[in-house]
């Protein structure tokens, strides 16, 4: 497995692959590996003879006060999770890589709409800087397929719009969210947890499985599955930000007939925002 840093090293390496005909696969992350960027990469493997995982804790998309400065930066232990599993070359660049005029005056790509809601107004200027890091990364390294998980629902929806509506020649692939065995979905961030707020943290993913059941019991009252979750995961020990049932589709409001349903939360536990969601198909 490769390791580069700068554009010229990984653009020889592509082109020598693509001159074998090979195909490209794209994973783009911030680093701090977990079994859930992993089968990510598994998942790239099958689409492409070839994957790039992506390393770059990206400036643009954290807000003021937010953990830029801290984010867990381990390249080192990243590279030795990625040796057992069949990524091909890590790209870890610099932000003057990525950013060669600068972050204050770099070209925003900004996805109206969808970012407007749930992460993207809890968290103002982070899509933009979402989407603009991933348009960067795939002029960067121009693969065939990119793949995102899930966990991030409505990330992987901006960045299917942006791709779509930019006719990025890059096929979007969402991965599964990985999780622990009780239901924790895996993430960087639950490193922030104290051991009591990682006993409590698997109630997000219960509160979102709870609405499932219900909805599959056909319960329509969005509004009522929704607020009584809130009031559940708060008493629990949690400062709710959002839990919304939505169009799988689009985030759009569902009618009662919808059969494609997500339902997204948010919820600050201590120290870290957790997110999770869940597709329900009725
Ligand atoms: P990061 O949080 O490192 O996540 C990288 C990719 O891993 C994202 O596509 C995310 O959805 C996916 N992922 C995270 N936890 C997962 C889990 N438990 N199961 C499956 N997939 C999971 O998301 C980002 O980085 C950044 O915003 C990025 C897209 C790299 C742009 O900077």
């Amino acid at each position: 497995m490769l390791v580069v840093h700068t554009k010229e090293e990984l653009a020889e390496q592509i082109a020598e692959w693509r001159h074998s005909g090979d195909h490209v696969a794209l994973v783009p992350t911030m680093g701090n590996l977990h079994a859930g960027h992993v089968s990510l990469v598994e998942l790239a493997r099958e689409h492409a003879e070839r994957v790039v995982v992506t390393i770059f804790v990206n400036p643009t998309q954290f807000g003021e006060g937010e953990d830029f400065d801290t984010y867990p930066r381990t390249l080192e232990r990243d590279k030795r999770r990625l040796k057992s599993t069949p990524a091909d070359l890590i790209f870890a660049p610099d932000v003057e890589t990525v950013y060669p005029f600068g972050v204050e005056a770099a070209t925003v790509v900004s996805v109206p709409g969808l970012t407007e809601e749930f992460c993207g107004a809890k968290r103002p200027g982070h899509f933009d800087g979402v989407t603009s890091v991933v348009a960067r990364l795939f002029a960067i390294v121009q693969p065939d397929v990119a793949i995102f998980g899930q966990k991030d629902y409505q990330q992987q929806l901006v960045i299917r719009h942006m791709t779509a509506d930019l006719s990025i020649p890059v096929q979007i692939i969402t991965g599964e969210t990985v999780r622990a065995d009780d239901g924790l979905a895996l993430s960087s961030r639950n490193s922030y947890l104290s051991d009591e707020e990682r006993e409590i943290a698997p109630q997000l993913h219960g509160a979102l499985e709870f609405i499932g059941r219900e909805l599959q019991n056909g319960k329509r009252n969005y509004e009522d599955l929704e607020s009584s979750a809130i009031v559940r995961l708060n008493a629990a020990g949690f400062a709710a930000e959002y839990v919304s049932i939505r169009r799988a589709e689009n985030l759009e409001i569902p009618d009662r007939d919808c059969d494609e349903l997500v339902v997204l939360a948010a919820a600050r536990l201590g120290p870290a925002r957790l997110i999770d969601n869940i597709v329900v198909t009725i």
